[in-house]
């Protein structure tokens, strides 16, 4: 289960949002996109997606298992989206309905591949809050999102996003949103789940530190172009694009402070 980025482009208002962007996740590996606010970094993973805003449009290549997605029918791209490859987004209360309880919301991605009752529907949510470590699972199932606290809001769009046990997971800065404090406990979750599923990963973050913990290959984006990509190990020990130096001594900077307050 591999997928293939070529060339990829998006346009919005005549502007290149994104500018012939290139890389590959291959099977198990964890790729991050990494890159300064405005980079184009969202939008290439809505574009992988068939989701990009209105407006927006796509061209280039993108292949999931040799099969080209991009461009495909709403409906044909929906049923790779949450079954073949999951989401989690940056802020879970959009990616969460506000008007479906969690284990409705986590029920409607097991049905997408599989026949299941009302009774059996519970079950299988209860057991997917669980495993996401959501407190008292039996009875967070009945409860709608905005009476969850961020983490617990967070854990619920992974739940949510891995129900369907995808083979890749596209993570958009999944912690930046909430409190340092939980941020840590979010990461070790989603990797995990990353590795006991022996799931793909593209994951998108600004923090070098953070994908240190994460990525096992990096690619860092600026003003919608690759400037480069490689191993982490190379990117954090000899970066050969200004950005990339900008971003370790971003990263450097936070430690070094973080070392000060303890
Ligand atoms: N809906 C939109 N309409 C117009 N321009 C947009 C839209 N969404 C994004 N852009 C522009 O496209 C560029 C890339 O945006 P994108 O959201 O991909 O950046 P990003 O790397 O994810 O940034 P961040 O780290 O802040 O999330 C930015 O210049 C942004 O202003
Ligand atoms: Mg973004």
């Amino acid at each position: 289960m591999s997928l293939e980025v070529t060339d990829l482009v998006v346009e919005i208002d005549g502007r290149r949002v994104v500018d012939g962007v290139s890389f590959a996740v291959p099977d198990g590996a964890r790729v991050g996109l990494i890159g300064e606010s405005g980079s184009g970094k969202s939008l290439t993973a809505l574009a992988l997606m068939g989701l990009l805003p209105e407006g927006a449009t796509a061209s280039g290549s993108v292949r999931w298992n040799g099969r080209e997605i991009l461009g495909l029918a709403d409906r044909e791209i929906a049923g790779i989206r949450g079954d073949e490859i999951g989401m989690v987004f940056q802020e879970p209360r959009t990616a969460l309905n506000p008007i479906r309880t969690i284990g409705r919301q986590i029920a409607e991605t097991i049905r997408i591949h599989e026949r299941i009752d009302r009774r059996e529907a519970r079950t299988r949510a209860v057991a997917e809050a669980a495993r996401v470590a959501l407190p008292d699972p039996e009875r967070i199932v009945d409860r709608y999102p905005h009476q969850l606290s961020g983490g617990q809001r967070q854990r619920a769009a992974i739940a949510i996003a891995l129900a369907a046990r995808p083979r890749l997971l596209v993570a958009d800065e999944p912690t930046t949103a909430l409190d340092v404090t939980i941020q840590a406990g979010v990461l070790r979750l989603l990797l995990s789940l990353v590795e006991s599923d022996g799931m793909s990963l593209v994951f998108i973050t600004h923090d070098l530190a953070v994908l240190a913990q994460v990525a096992t290959e990096a690619v860092v984006l600026a003003d919608g172009r690759v400037v480069e990509s490689g191993p982490l190990g190379t990117l954090l020990t000899a970066p050969t694009s200004p950005i990339t130096q900008g971003l370790l001594r971003d990263a450097t900077a936070t430690l070094w402070r973080g070392e000060d307050e303890g």
